[in-house]
């Protein structure tokens, strides 16, 4: 059986979180495959709002098998906490959740080193979600990583203390001001350690690929956005792993000719956390009245989320990136009420009219070229089937099909299971 992929193609919070759980009584095992608890996944179902970081967002369905894939980085106390939420679900957690060895720690020296890192760059920050997420990755790709496999083994304690011992050097050399108490922190990581000792690790590669064999359908489930990819996205404000469809098989082991679907999840607008460029950002009535209809916080951090304009440019960028085959277009219904709307066809760049993302995207190198369409005046969000929707909106859905080549078959109209509408 092939291997099905669903990943956000702005810059994060697109509604991952909602379709995967939307998608889940599909498929036997939902995978993520990179990314840590700087992301921040949203469902609602029966009135319940969850919020989760690590853990799979298929968890609540009774059948499926929940993977954290080798890509992703955990921070144990993160996790302790994630588990501790879903305690009053009652869902067995060591039977439907499992963890690839090959994934690798956040030590809490990794999140102060984060924040120091951040601190000195000053008005340059990345606008990090400080989980200690880079200096992670930087371990991992710099070949000091400690890994999930590893504390199953006899003398891991005596690499972690040389890790920490080194990161302390380091925070120190960027003579920053940074409070920390480490004997604290790691007396929750260790804490922490041992209910994560209690969960089950496998060697999730091999295990994904007799799934395959044995005809089970898998959905893999991306972190962050396109646009925040390590290589492809707005660098260096970006996250430190492959949020592209590449990362799918190098975050589980899964063969690049087994990816089959490619589901890319969109909002109708555009909204950014954190610093970096963002041509179609608005700072106007429209925006303001997106991020309050929208609700546009982080999951994560809390911030008020920056947000603009539909950004055809950089989404046809990501779809291509992507090999995208289905869109699903979310958050329509922040949209209803607007006398028009705007989507960025092109970009003014250095004189010149241009269709493709060039390599500078700054205020000061990109102007958006704007197509304007009527706005919707109906309220979407009780609406259960596309005869239902008024023409304007058919119209958006028609025009944006049409400029991505690629047909958008699940229109979302509010944050409940619910309300999810397959075209
Ligand atoms: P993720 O990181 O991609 O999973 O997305 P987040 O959970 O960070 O952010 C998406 C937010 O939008 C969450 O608060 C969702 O509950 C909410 N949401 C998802 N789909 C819709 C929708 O169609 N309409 C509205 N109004 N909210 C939505
Ligand atoms: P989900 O999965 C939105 C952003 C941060 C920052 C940059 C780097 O919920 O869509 P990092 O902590 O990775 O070093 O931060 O990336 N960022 C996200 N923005 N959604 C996310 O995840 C994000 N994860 C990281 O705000 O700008
Ligand atoms: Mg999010």
């Amino acid at each position: 059986m092939a291997v099905d992929l669903l990943l956000g193609l702005q810059w994060g919070d697109e509604g991952k979180g909602k379709i995967v759980d939307v998608l889940t009584k599909n498929y036997n095992i939902i995978a993520r495959f990179q990314g840590g608890p700087n992301a921040g996944h949203t469902l609602e179902f029966d009135g319940i709002k969850h919020v989760l970081h690590t853990i799979p967002s298929g968890i609540f369905h009774p059948d499926a098998i929940n993977l954290v894939g080798n890509g992703v980085v955990i921070d144990p106390v993160i996790f302790k906490k994630e588990l501790d939420n879903l305690q009053p679900f009652n869902i067995d957690i060591k039977k439907k959740l499992l963890i690839s060895r090959k994934a690798h720690l956040i030590l809490p020296t990794h999140r102060l080193l984060d924040a120091a890192s951040e601190a000195s760059k000053g008005k340059a920050k990345i606008g990090s979600t400080l989980k200690g997420i880079g200096p992670t990755y930087m371990d991992k790709t710099g070949r000091n990583g400690i890994r999930v496999g590893d504390i199953e083994m006899d003398g891991w304690r005596d690499k972690y203390r040389s890790l920490a011992n080194k990161h302390e050097a380091m925070i120190d050399f960027y003579n920053v001001d940074i409070q920390y108490d480490l004997a604290e922190l790691e007396a929750q990581f260790f804490d922490a350690i041992e209910t994560l000792q209690e969960l089950t690790f496998i060697d999730s590669e091999e295990y994904l690929y007799q799934a395959q064999r044995d005809g089970k359908t898998i959905l893999a489930e991306g972190a962050q956005g396109s646009l925040l990819d390590i290589d492809f996205g707005t660098y260096p404000f970006v996250t430190s792993s492959n949020t592209t469809a590449a990362g799918a098989c190098t975050g589980l082991g899964v063969a690049p000719g087994k990816i089959q679907e490619v589901f890319g999840i969109f909002k109708a607008y555009t909204t950014r956390v954190g610093s970096g460029p963002f041509p179609t950002e608005l700072f106007d009535e429209y925006g303001a009245t997106m991020g309050k209809v929208g609700n546009e916080f982080g999951a994560t951090t809390g911030r008020p989320r920056r947000c603009g304009w539909l950004d055809l440019v950089a989404l046809k960028y990501a779809v291509r990136v992507n090999g995208v085959t289905q869109l699903m277009m979310m958050k329509g219904d922040v949209l209803s009420g607007f006398d028009k709307l705007k989507v960025c066809t092109a970009y003014n760049y250095k004189g010149e009219k241009i269709k493709h993302l060039p390599y500078n995207i700054e205020a000061e190198n990109v102007t958006p070229v704007y197509t304007e369409m009527p706005g919707w005046k109906e309220d979407l969000t009780k609406m259960t089937s596309v005869d239902q929707f008024p023409k304007e909106l058919n119209d958006y859905i028609a025009f944006l099909e049409k400029e991505l080549e690629t047909p958008i078959k699940i229109v979302s109209v509010g944050p409940d299971r619910t309300q999810t509408i397959h075209r």
